[in-house]
């Protein structure tokens, strides 16, 4: 159930969600038994009770195994194409989702086959689930950045449509300079740019991704909470914060829901958006995502408000498709 707000459903947009975060355990081993991959878990219930993370690191190792299933361009349609049906369904009717390219052809499979699944479902879903999107292709922090550069580089190559450059993964290790050139050749290629940063990482690893890779949005960014200059920046730039409630309390960043700081993020300007992450790992889609932290957070009118506003401000679209979503 999507939360309805003066009659208009909440949410509208969805900026931060992470497509190999949708494998559902039953298609995780639907998948593995067309692949014939073998399974480490026992059925689909004891696969769902290792959801209970310890750090992002603990639900990367997780989400990271699980990818195996994955094999044919096939595949990766059909998960693309379950994740729109169900945002479709939580009164999504706009969605910039993440891929994690490089996890994929790592493990040999070609790019072009793995992009094509991918953008397929992405092209059929305006007439298929009333839903636009865009993917966005993610580098990985913990790979080099050179790699980072070459995957870039593939992706312009290959011509695929893609609406821009994310990074994610663990944010603990390299820098964001390690990304610099990687970032660059997006951005002379006319790519949007976007990282995760101030998730498990300090403020200062906010402010480096705007300056060093200058990026157009932030994915999380709730540790700029921290740093008073820092906010007020954000606040004055209107940089977009792609932030996910649930995801940082599943991953130990945030105590509960009650604690989280999005509620004070808004009250302090930022332009805060609302979002899922890993829906099927963190159990909440992002309607389940809106009505819970609205319950813990007492959120009002106004916050929803806030929250549908910003995002339809923060995405990627022209200005007639952010005219339709207003
Ligand atoms: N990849 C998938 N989910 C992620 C998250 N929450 N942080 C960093 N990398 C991710
Ligand atoms: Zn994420």
């Amino acid at each position: 159930r999507a939360a309805i707000l003066d009659g208009m459903q909440m949410p509208v947009v969805e900026l931060h969600l992470h497509l190999e975060g949708t494998l559902e355990p039953e298609l995780v081993f639907s998948l593995a038994e067309r692949n014939g991959v073998d399974l480490p878990y026992a059925d689909v219930d004891d696969l769902r009770s290792r959801f209970a993370f310890a750090d992002l690191q603990s639900f990367l190792e997780l989400y990271n195994a699980n990818m195996a299933v994955l094999r044919t361009g096939a595949d990766f349609h059909e998960m693309t194409d379950a994740y729109l049906s169900r945002a479709a369904a939580a009164g999504v009717r706009h969605a910039e989702v993440f891929l994690d390219l490089q996890a994929h052809t790592g493990r040999g499979l070609r790019a072009a086959e793995v992009l094509d699944g991918v953008t397929s479902a992405l092209a059929a879903s305006r007439e298929k689930h009333d839903l636009t999107s865009g993917l966005i292709v993610t580098v990985l922090r913990h790979l080099p950045g050179r790699e980072a550069l070459e995957t870039v580089r593939e992706v312009i190559d290959l011509g695929a449509p893609v609406l821009g450059i994310g990074m994610c993964s663990t944010e603990l290790t390299a820098h964001a300079a390690d990304f610099a050139p990687a970032f660059q050749l997006a951005r002379a290629h006319g790519l949007r740019r976007t990282a995760h940063a101030g998730e498990e990482g300090p403020a200062q690893n906010v402010a480096d991704v705007l300056d060093i890779l200058r990026v157009e949005r932030v994915d999380h960014g709730v540790r700029a909470m921290e740093d008073p200059d820092l906010v007020r920046r954000l606040v004055d730039e209107r940089v977009p914060l792609t932030v996910c409630p649930v995801s940082n309390v599943r991953l130990k960043g945030v105590e509960t829901l009650a604690d989280h700081p999005l509620r004070r993020m808004l009250d302090a300007g930022l332009v805060v958006t609302i979002n899922s992450d890993d829906p099927a790992y963190f159990g909440a889609y992002l309607d389940e995502v809106v009505d819970r932290t609205t319950e813990a957070l007492d959120l009002g009118p106004h916050h929803l408000r806030a929250l549908a506003r910003n995002a339809v401000e923060s995405a990627w679209v022209d200005d007639a498709r952010r005219n339709e979503l207003r």
